[in-house]
């Protein structure tokens, strides 16, 4: 049995586009045939709430919560679509909230365990196990921790706004470094370009690029085995541009990605583009240094 590879989707700004990136892109090498499990790791469980229905006041069980705090947990992974092989791990924030008032927070675990037991229980859960799982990381320093010290590879969306990437090159640069000098298997897979407009990166946004790509390599060259393990080049070439489409799967009570996919055109192309260059990236990985 192949163990699957696992890909953190992080980012320390928030609103780059982390779920919709996690969403597209799971669906998307699921509809390439490929076996698929989402991780929620957001308390505030978008993810969760682009495929399964919810009350606001209904507590969604179980979760991964039950899981990281409590360990049994049946029926954890969600089958969320009748075609593909498409499952989720599903987030609930009524029930993170009682870990959370009892300062029960991520930190507060072993982090290097945290995720590290999912692996292993998702191994058990299905014969001839996954080849990918995804994890939608929120913005928060513990969780980004979690999710680099439980992944193989990690893909990094950023808008093109100063602000964005501003935060892009303080996580790419600081946190996630640290965390990857301890979490030995994780790579730098790329950062993706999100909502731009008509492929046009501005200059400012190239300027933000620039410094970070110039800045992991200052960092590579000090430490050889850790730019062993960032890809290069280290922008993907797939840009998700600003559409519609894209933008408002987060939170509908309709699910939209498989309605795109089914129909095709352009928004189902490019994440299929995206879901190619994944695969390509990690099969022949090519270091900074
Ligand atoms: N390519 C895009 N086009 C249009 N809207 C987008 C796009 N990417 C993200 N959005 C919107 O931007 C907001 C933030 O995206 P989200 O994926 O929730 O970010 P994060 O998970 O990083 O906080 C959401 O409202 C989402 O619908
Ligand atoms: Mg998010």
């Amino acid at each position: 049995m192949r163990s699957p590879i696992y890909i953190a989707i992080a980012n320390l700004k928030g609103g780059t586009g982390k779920t919709t990136m996690a969403a597209w892109l799971a669906y998307a090498l699921a509809y390439m045939g490929k076996r698929v499990v989402m991780i929620d790791l957001d308390p505030q469980a978008h993810l969760t709430n682009v495929w399964l229905k919810s009350e606001p006041s209904k507590t969604i069980e179980p979760n991964i919560w039950n899981y990281l705090y409590g360990g049994e947990c049946k029926g954890l992974l969600r089958k969320v679509d009748k075609n593909l092989d498409l499952k989720l791990i599903p987030s609930d924030i009524i029930e993170y909230s009682k870990y959370w008032a009892e300062s029960r927070t991520p930190d507060t675990f072993d982090s290097s365990q945290g995720l590290r037991n999912i692996r292993k229980e998702i191994a058990l859960r299905r014969k001839g196990g996954y080849d990918y799982i995804i994890i939608d990381c929120p913005p928060d320093p513990g969780y980004a921790k979690i999710g680099v010290y439980a992944a193989d590879y990690i893909i990094i969306p950023t808008d093109v706004t100063d602000i964005s990437l501003r935060g892009t090159y303080l996580f790419t640069t600081s946190l996630l470094l640290a965390a990857m000098g301890r979490a030995k298997q994780a790579h730098m897979l790329g950062i993706i370009i999100n909502r731009v407009f008509k492929r046009f990166i501005p200059k400012s946004a190239r300027r933000w690029l620039d410094m970070i790509e110039a800045k992991l390599k200052e960092y590579s060259l000090n430490n050889i085995e850790l730019g062993k393990r960032i890809y290069d080049p280290i922008l993907f070439n797939t840009i998700v541009p600003q559409s519609k489409d894209i933008g408002k799967i987060v939170l509908k009570r309709e699910r939209i990605i498989p309605k795109v996919f089914s129909k095709g055109g352009r928004v189902a192309n490019i994440f299929k583009q995206l879901a190619e260059e994944v695969e390509w990236r990690i099969t022949h990985f090519k270091p900074l240094i």
